[in-house]
């Protein structure tokens, strides 16, 4: 790239992961190469107010910082109640969750005119909703664990019908959350009206899986398709007993990412094959990070994909580029390039 590229970087949200995506953006703010991007940094607080501010940290202070509003087809944004005028080459969302990676911001990019990093809005609503995610890549072929769907309204699962149908062991998640929150297991009936009670608090529809106990291996995709770049297999070691909310960012948690991952040889090109089908299947761009379990039973299973992985210190997509030998600075340059040139 030869001339500046103008970034906005949008980070914050007012998904339950608000936090986790401020840690992924001060990583990506810091590994954006200022000669070749310049960069305006737009943090949406927890009600969904869009805020022009100069820092990414938690505590942001938003005194002497402006409201801005997009200008539908006009490829820009306006000062609240001012007249600047924003006029970024690209939208960079560093946003996980509920009206930022499920597809909200990127239909707001599309009526703006206005490329976007990542899925367009179509596949970032598909790929948060883990019903239907798994819905279609278990109509292409891709193995996924047996599930049923609770509906808010719906009358109280009957646990051991289910337990017959999913094994005694139950795990139960919303369909579209993120970073764990919402999501446990359930190995009687009264644990399993609470985990469905839980998980109800954060989405109307929930699934009810049967409790693989898997190891949870993990690999990232970077491209357009069919040009799709497909890295080497992580694993998660998760501190617990599930990869919990606590065991992902809990500061004192012994959670490991082991990369490469060891296990057969076979199975790493069993997912690498599946994730380039998924990402294609599902209509997905730029990137995404595509997670599998492997169950105690041996068997290989497509368990969710992430739109915008995370980009924490600890987060898995951005080690897998680098054991690929892409650095920070690099894959964020790439991710950038994919998104002007599909404009
Ligand atoms: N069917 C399952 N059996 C066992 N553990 C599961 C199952 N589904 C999810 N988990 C555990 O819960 C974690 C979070 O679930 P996941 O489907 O990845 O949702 P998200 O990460 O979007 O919250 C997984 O990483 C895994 O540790
Ligand atoms: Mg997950």
């Amino acid at each position: 790239m030869t001339k500046v590229t103008k970034v906005m970087l949008i980070f914050g949200g007012e998904s339950s992961e608000h936090s986790v995506s401020v840690i992924s953006a001060q990583n990506v703010l810091a590994a954006l190469d200022t000669n070749k991007f310049s960069i305006d940094l737009v943090y949406i607080d927890k009600s969904g107010k869009w805020w022009l501010t100069d820092s990414v940290s938690s505590g942001i202070n938003l005194d002497g910082s402006f409201q801005i509003v997009p200008v539908l087809g006009g490829r820009s944004f306006v000062e609240l109640g001012g007249n600047q005028l924003f006029e970024p080459d690209v939208i960079l969302p560093i946003l996980h969750g509920k009206n930022g990676e499920d597809g909200a911001v990127q239909a707001l990019a599309a009526l703006m005119h206005l490329p976007i990093v990542g899925c367009d809005m179509t596949a970032g609503a598909i790929c948060m909703d883990k019903v239907a995610t798994k819905r279609i890549a278990r109509d292409g072929g891709v193995p996924v664990v047996d599930f049923a769907v609770h509906h808010v309204g719906d009358p109280t699962p009957d646990y051991v019908g289910l337990s017959a149908k999913l094994g005694p062991n139950l795990f139960v998640k919303p369909s579209r959350s993120g970073s764990s929150v919402g999501a446990g297991r359930a190995d009687n009936a009264v644990e399993l009206m609470a985990a469905l009670n839980l998980a109800h608090q954060y989405d109307d529809v929930v699934l009810i899986e049967r409790n693989v106990r898997p190891r949870e291996l993990e690999v990232a995709v970077l491209g357009n398709v069919p040009d799709l770049q497909v890295s080497a297999v992580g694993e998660i070691k998760p501190d617990g007993d599930f990869y919990s909310y606590d065991s992902k960012y809990d500061s004192t948690s012994k959670s490991a990412a082991v990369i490469p991952a060891e296990v057969d040889h076979a199975v790493i090109t069993q997912i690498q094959d599946y994730a380039r089908q998924i990402f294609t299947l599902l209509g997905c761009r730029g990137l995404s990070r595509i997670d599998f379990f492997l169950g105690q039973d041996g068997k290989l299973y497509f368990n969710e994909i992430n739109t915008l992985p995370g980009f924490t210190n600890i987060s898995m997509y951005p080690k897998l580029w680098l054991h690929q030998g892409m650095t920070y600075p690099q894959l964020i340059e790439r991710l950038i390039e994919l998104a002007l040139k599909s404009k």
